[in-house]
């Protein structure tokens, strides 16, 4: 609540809201975890944060203690958007958390993305949602589900900015292709606006000689794009805070983790 009081000073300075894309379509690479954990690292920068949970497995919801599959979530909303139907008020599906904003989302959510299929401007449906709730914040960081289907490609739409989490040691080289792929096709037939916030490099284990590689490929091949000087070392106090429902920084302050997520938000707000 501090936090959300400190928050009304950014507003002054009257500053667009930015919307970044937490996207990578594999699976268990610190989307979940650096959504959660660079979130709350802006909203300490007195910086006003919404986070959006995107993926049906609603794992960012959990991460945050939302485990309650009654309330109304995404999938409400994006049904009602589907249907042009009336949006519900901000403080009837926006839950206020201890320094994060959060749009839940659950399992309900796969189910949409079957059938968005068949609706009219089917890759505007997030866009249209969040332009109803974006008003207020300075960070909406979305967060995807381990695909580049139709809900990727509709965050994507709606996002300024991508921000791709990459596992050192599992990163793929064509993964990391397809994944580039689809940023550009939505830009050039979507949303022309759309930046590549960057790349992070998540889990790493300095002294892999494999990490070290990927790391050097990508560095090669992408060198244009941005990639973040920090790195997030692999931590196991990472995932208990999580199942915790902290961040790592509350969890331990201490942590190699923590500092990394801090300099991350660093950066990001750098790019301003
Ligand atoms: N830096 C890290 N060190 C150790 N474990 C991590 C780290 N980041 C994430 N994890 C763990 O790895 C698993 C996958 O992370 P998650 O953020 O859920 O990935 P995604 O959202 O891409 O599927 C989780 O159990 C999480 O706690
Ligand atoms: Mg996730």
């Amino acid at each position: 609540m501090k936090e959300k009081i400190n928050n009304l000073i950014s507003k002054e300075k009257n500053m667009k809201e930015k919307i970044i894309a937490i996207v990578n379509q594999k699976g268990g690479v610190g989307k979940t975890t650096t959504t959660i954990n660079l979130g709350t690292e802006l909203a300490k920068h007195h910086k006003n944060v919404l986070l959006v949970d995107f993926d049906p497995q609603g794992s960012l919801s959990i991460g945050l203690g939302v485990r309650d599959e009654e309330i109304p979530s995404m999938s409400e909303l994006m049904l009602a958007e589907m249907n042009d139907q009336e949006l519900p008020e901000k403080k009837n599906i926006v839950l206020e958390l201890d320094y994060v904003d959060l749009i839940p989302a659950n399992i309900t959510l796969s189910a949409v993305e079957i059938s968005l299929i068949n609706t009219t401007c089917r890759e505007m449906i997030l866009k249209n949602i969040l332009q109803k709730y974006k008003k207020g914040y300075d960070y909406i960081l979305v967060d995807c589900g381990p695909s580049l289907g139709m809900l990727t490609v509709n965050a994507l739409t709606a996002a300024d900015s991508v921000l791709i989490p990459a596992s050192a040691e599992f990163l793929s080289a064509k993964g990391l292709e397809q994944l580039l792929g689809s940023v550009a096709k939505t830009k050039r037939k979507l949303n022309p606006e759309l930046q590549i916030e960057g790349i992070l490099f998540t889990m790493v284990q300095e002294q892999t000689r494999l990490a070290k590689e990927m790391i050097n490929m990508v560095q090669k091949a992408y060198g244009k794009l941005n990639i973040y000087d920090v790195r997030i070392p692999r931590s196991i106090d990472v995932g208990t805070a999580i199942r915790q429902g902290k961040t790592i920084r509350e969890f331990n302050h201490k942590n190699k983790a923590a500092e990394a997520y801090q300099q991350l938000a660093k950066e990001v707000l750098k790019h301003e």
